[in-house]
């Protein structure tokens, strides 16, 4: 009986590999001059940068070469590859331009092409990839159209009509034969607050309208998520109205949407929904990035981290994530020595004790983190792929915790006032002041 029952999870478990936020910066050279390294770090000096990319840069195509190839070794055979998108450098849009954002998408697809010549594909486009930056409209374009033409070979030709016809988005049958679900990918760079072109639009490229009548058994993957960053409390990615309409569809579609899987962070977390009564009823990953490049959003503190890749097994026919295992690179380890190794960071299911990746599952890892000291501080590592090792206090706790569980705006600021934040603090000291002026003034008979 058992044995039967493994073989037959055996036959039924697939994998597949996911790669996210790569960042080209094809200018990166490890040279001595701390001024001459990056175009990426800005005007941040980079003293003793290495071959293989340094914390402050976005990625040399040494080091994106060799997390494909690592890809490859891990795992030669992937029923598809996922990848969440932004492949161009974090420099001014003068220093790029739509001709060299193109060519920078087309150099990476080649590669991936190139390592996984019969592995099918599915790429999201993100708020780098375009431009100027952020600025995806919800119509055609001809960024759209080019890249478009790139992923001809992985499309289908209903994906390329729907994705040229505007909006950057589209559907398609899971190719595996047994399997009977869909991958759609968003454009939610539409949604992004950066995105000038969109934000007075109700549902820019109808791309609201088009997932509801899409949906049937689906995984939904894209770049920019929704909800916010847990490196910095209170920053969210999409505009409000559009959080809210997301977050609508999925409490409504839950029930056939078995998984979403987006990047933009450049963090190893995840995202939780719930339904009213407060039920997990459907779970969002988040990629890191395989750039290290070190964010230079203000306030974040130490936001940098080690290059990562990861696998998703996943059952064909229910298309439950059944465990995800990411790989990284230590970065400084990799700068030390020839011929750098690219090693198993963690399993899901190993780390958190957690049978599965199912909404429910992740309910019980988000508790643990919350609640277990430990379990916190091995979330808190994995965040940054290893590469912030310091203490996760009550302040960090309350961010990613609060950020884990509530995609919601209106939630997340309850959830940080119910842990009792720093953020709650100028209300309170408010409310202090005036219970001492009126103190006073009954002392002082004003
Ligand atoms: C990419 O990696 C492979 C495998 O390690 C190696 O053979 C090849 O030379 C690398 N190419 C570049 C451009 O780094
Ligand atoms: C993009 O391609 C579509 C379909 O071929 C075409 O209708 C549209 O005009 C093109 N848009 C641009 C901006 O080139
Ligand atoms: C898809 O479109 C291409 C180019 O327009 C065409 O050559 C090919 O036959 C089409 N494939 C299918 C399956 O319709
Ligand atoms: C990464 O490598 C450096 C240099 O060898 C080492 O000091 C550090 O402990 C390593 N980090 C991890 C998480 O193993
Ligand atoms: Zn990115
Ligand atoms: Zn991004």
């Amino acid at each position: 009986m058992d044995l039967l029952r493994f073989l037959l999870l055996l036959v039924h478990y697939k994998l597949t590999a996911a790669d996210s936020d790569l960042h080209l910066d094809r200018d990166y050279k490890a040279v001595s001059d701390p001024l001459q390294v990056c175009p990426s770090a800005g005007s941040q000096p980079v003293p003793n940068a290495g071959a293989w990319g340094d914390y402050l840069c976005d990625s040399p195509l040494i080091l994106i070469n060799s997390s494909i190839y690592a890809m490859k070794e891990i795992l030669p055979d992937p029923d598809f590859i996922l990848w969440t998108g932004d492949d161009t450098p974090h420099v001014p849009n003068e220093k790029l331009g739509e001709t060299t954002v193109v060519a920078i998408i087309s150099q990476l697809s080649n590669l991936i092409k190139q390592v996984f010549p019969d592995t099918k594909v599915y790429p999201a486009m993100g708020n780098h990839d375009f431009h100027p930056k952020h600025q995806l409209p919800g119509g055609t374009s001809s960024i759209y159209n080019e890249t478009a033409e790139l992923w001809r070979p992985w499309l289908n030709n209903d994906s390329i009509l729907t994705f040229k016809a505007g909006g950057a988005f589209y559907s398609e049958k899971l190719l595996s034969p047994d399997t009977q679900g869909r991958m759609i990918v968003l454009n939610t760079n539409l949604y992004y607050d950066k995105n000038e072109q969109t934000g007075s639009l109700q549902d820019p490229g109808g791309q609201f309208q088009w997932l509801e009548d899409v949906l049937t058994k689906v995984y939904i993957a894209g770049h920019v998520p929704p909800g916010f960053f847990e490196k910095k409390r209170s920053k969210p990615w999409f505009r409000e109205n559009f959080n809210k309409r997301y977050t609508e569809i999925i409490q409504k579609h839950h029930r056939v949407i078995a998984a979403q899987f987006f990047g933009h962070h450049h963090t190893d977390s995840f995202r939780m929904f719930y339904s009213d009564p407060g039920s997990p009823i459907s779970i969002m990953f988040l990629a890191p990035g395989v750039t290290p490049w070190k964010t230079t959003l203000p306030g974040v503190r130490n936001g940098a981290n080690n290059p990562g890749i990861r696998i998703f097994n996943y059952d064909r026919g229910t298309l439950q994530v059944k465990d995800m295992v990411t790989y990284y690179l230590n970065l400084t380890h990799a700068n030390m020595v020839v011929a750098p190794k690219w090693e198993k960071e963690y399993s899901l299911r190993e780390a958190f004790q957690v049978p599965d990746g199912s909404a429910n599952s992740m309910h019980m890892v988000l508790e643990k983190i919350q609640t277990d000291k430990r379990s916190l501080q091995r979330y808190y590592q994995y965040n940054s792929v290893q590469y912030d090792l310091s203490d996760c206090d009550n302040n960090c706790r309350t961010d990613h915790v609060c950020a884990i569980r509530e995609v919601d705006f209106t939630k997340y600021n309850e959830c940080l006032k119910d842990r009792g934040s720093v953020s709650a603090l100028p209300m309170l000291t408010l409310l202090f002041l005036c219970l001492l002026s009126g103190l006073l003034r009954n002392l002082w008979g004003l």
